[in-house]
């Protein structure tokens, strides 16, 4: 293991039935709350208007930002912040996905920050001080309810980037799996395919004598995978809808990465995809993982590991067989499980050529060499691009 510090100070408040909680997690922030959401789901499947009904209760003054787009843009958060300056809001509540939660986070920092929203995601400015926010979160996906992490597009330059710091943790978090159970069949098969990745990101990585950690990470994509198949016949069982939604959280609230640091490598291929194309970030990874895999295993980027992941997680016999063999066989499985609950395979299936693969590449690799356990080169991104078409 790497020498690590570990705190994550989100108040998670998890189970049917919670939204009741809210009342007293948000009051001692003030009275004037910014409801930031979507757009409409949380109309439809009722869950605005409980969240207006505990809010009414509290009797706080309620404003409100619609209209979140998934895969969020900069220019709606620096919206967002506008009403924050111009009604003096106290505290965000954001009431959706993760892409909810990121924009909630850039607009709580960009509310105390004088200058463009966009340099806090590029990081030419960082945050001194945010307002504080809560999130009730609808969509098992990103985990962004129990971490410090805003994914953010700017559609002028064509850019996608995570950013983060201490202040982009929420106060609190309500997860009520019963909220996600309208959740449309393509975005429960994204939100696994992402939950699924992190845990990837996250294995992938340089430390030695993480057995523990190799053992939590390969247990919740086991459950995940025992999971997913019952869920997607029956997407109105809230009982597996709640081991979906927690593991969404587990996979990405840091508890799996002590003592090491992920690759991510993946993570930010897909951010310059959907930069580009704007498709959702899960059906880019469900494309581009099992080739960031493949590139990996035929470069011979520690076979070993991938061999691991293969044996423990998607159970192929390694009997006879070299280590590049049976990593193969893992991704072979991999691919499959994610072909069989509906998942893209290619680029192509989002209508995605070839116009575009080197400027994928460079922006994926725009900070310089790509990941921490696989260090990859443009042309190697570029690679992998092709290999995914
Ligand atoms: O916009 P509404 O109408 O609410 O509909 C959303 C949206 O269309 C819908 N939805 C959400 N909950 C629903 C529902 N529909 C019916 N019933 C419900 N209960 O689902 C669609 C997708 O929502 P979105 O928030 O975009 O999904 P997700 O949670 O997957 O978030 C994706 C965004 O998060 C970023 C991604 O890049 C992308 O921008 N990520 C954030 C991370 C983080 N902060 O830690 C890490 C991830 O790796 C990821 O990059
Ligand atoms: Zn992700």
């Amino acid at each position: 293991m790497k020498p690590f510090t570990f705190q994550n100070p989100v108040k998670l408040i998890f189970g049917k039935g919670q939204i009741g909680k809210l009342k007293k997690e948000l009051q001692p922030y003030g009275n004037k709350v910014l409801l930031v959401y979507g757009g409409g789901s949380i109309k439809r499947n009722g869950v605005y208007d409980d969240v207006m009904q505990v809010l009414g209760e509290a009797g706080m003054e309620v404003h409100e930002l619609p209209g979140v787009e998934p895969n969020p843009r900069v220019t709606t958060a620096a919206k967002g912040a506008e009403i924050c300056r111009e009604k003096g809001i106290d505290v965000l509540l954001a009431v959706g996905g993760g892409s909810v939660i990121d924009c909630t986070k850039l607009i709580a920092s960009a509310a105390k920050y004088d200058g463009d929203p966009w340099d806090l995601v590029t990081g030419k400015a960082s945050a001194k001080e945010a307002l504080p926010f809560g999130t009730v979160l609808t969509i098992a996906a990103t985990g962004s309810e129990m971490n410090a992490g805003s994914v953010i597009t700017n559609d002028e330059t064509q850019e996608k980037y995570g950013w983060g710091g201490p202040l982009n943790f929420p106060k609190f978090s309500i997860l009520d799996p019963s909220y996600t159970v309208s959740v449309p069949e393509n975005q429960t098969v994204y939100g696994i395919v992402d939950m699924m990745s992190h845990i990837f990101e996250q294995y992938f990585n340089n430390a030695d004598n993480t057995p523990v950690q190799d053992e939590m990470c390969e247990g919740v994509l086991r459950a995940v995978l025992r999971t997913a198949p019952d869920l997607m016949k029956d997407p109105g069982n809230v009982d597996l809808r709640e081991t979906i939604m927690y593991a969404g959280t587990i996979a990405l609230n840091k508890f799996l990465e002590m003592g090491y640091q992920g690759d991510w490598g993946s993570h930010d291929i897909e951010h310059a995809v959907s930069a580009i194309y704007d498709i959702p970030h899960a059906g880019g990874l469900a494309i581009l993982f099992p080739e960031w895999m493949k590139f990996n295993v035929e470069k011979g980027t520690k076979p070993e590991r991938f061999a691991q992941l293969a044996v423990n997680v998607f159970g192929v016999d390694p009997e006879g067989k070299a280590p590049e063999e049976t990593a193969l066989e893992g991704i072979g499985r991999l691919r499959d499980f994610w072909t069989s609950i509906g998942a893209p395979e290619k680029l192509s299936d989002y209508g995605i050529g070839d116009e575009s693969i080197r400027l994928m590449a460079e922006k994926a690799s725009v900070h310089g060499p790509l990941g921490n356990f696989a260090r990859l080169n443009t042309d190697e991104i570029e690679t992998i691009l092709r290999n995914s078409l």
